[in-house]
């Protein structure tokens, strides 16, 4: 579990991020949901400690991790799997490479162990066949396959993924969330999804954080979300076609149940 109490972080003169409270359950797929430039990219950089906010406690199963000093710290970024639009494939590296890359970085395993290991994640990304090829082989939904293969490799505590959807059709978006939701669910981790892709937060959203210019405007389940009479969050999602279809769906068949029941 994470929990994050009264995050302030400014650039310059600007505050980015006022206030933010949130608590990030263990086996879930925490959402951090909002539109583009709200923060959701700063504060996830600031709980995994890559910016540092003005004010505030970050606070993994209990210890802020502001307060640790650099092995504490080191210690507990080696319990994160990151999948950042920053942290890409090496395109020189073979996809078994690539997997292999945190491995050589964080153990002194033998060779053999290390590849029984990325043999383990790559299958259960579904990705048998392509040890050998580079990225620049793959398609973008396999890419990102790998991408959360080198971010399990070391059995992370906690997982973060940056708009991991990006640039993929919404099929394979809708394969690669079911991934992270079943490896959540399957490890007990701690997952951090940063989305502004509301077919996602239907599909994983067990707890969602609505940011609204810095601030934190909702909070709740994608349940909750339907009937939410947040106006900024409704603007938000009714900006989105699915939804309006889906939201006014579950509506009537709210209406219908109660009709029924009543
Ligand atoms: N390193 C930085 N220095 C100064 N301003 C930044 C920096 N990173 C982000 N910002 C600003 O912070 C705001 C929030 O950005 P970001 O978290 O990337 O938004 P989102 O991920 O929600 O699209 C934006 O206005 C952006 O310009
Ligand atoms: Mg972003």
């Amino acid at each position: 579990m994470i929990e994050i109490k009264n995050i302030k972080k400014i650039f310059g003169e600007r505050t980015i991020l006022e206030d933010i409270s949130a608590v990030m359950e263990a086996g879930k797929c925490n959402l951090i949901i909002g539109t583009s430039g709200s923060g959701k990219t700063v504060l996830t950089k600031c709980m995994v400690g890559l910016f540092r906010p003005e004010i505030g406690e970050i606070l993994y199963d209990g210890t802020d991790m502001l307060l640790m000093n650099n092995d504490e710290r080191k210690l507990l970024r080696q319990q994160i799997g990151m999948l950042f639009q920053g942290t890409a494939l090496f395109d020189s590296m073979t996809v078994e490479q690539n997997v292999l890359f945190p491995l050589d970085m964080f153990t002194n395993w033998s060779l053999a162990e290390k590849k029984k290991r990325v043999n383990e994640v790559l299958d259960r990304v579904n990705l048998k066949d392509a040890h050998k090829r580079y990225p620049s082989e793959i398609s973008g939904g396999m890419k990102k396959r790998v991408g959360i293969a080198r971010a399990i490799v070391l059995n992370p505590k906690y997982l973060f993924c940056d708009e991991p959807n990006s640039g993929l059709d919404p099929q394979t978006s809708m394969v690669i969330d079911r991934l992270i939701k079943e490896i959540t669910v399957e490890y007990n981790i701690t997952t951090i999804v940063v989305t502004h892709d509301m077919n996602s937060v239907m599909e994983i959203g067990d707890h969602i954080v609505y940011l609204h210019q810095g601030r934190k405007q909702w909070e709740g389940t994608n349940k909750d979300i339907i009937f939410s009479k947040d106006e900024l969050l409704n603007k938000f999602i009714f900006a989105s076609e699915f939804l309006q279809d889906a939201k006014e769906m579950r509506m009537m068949e709210a209406n219908a149940a109660n009709k029924k029941n009543g």
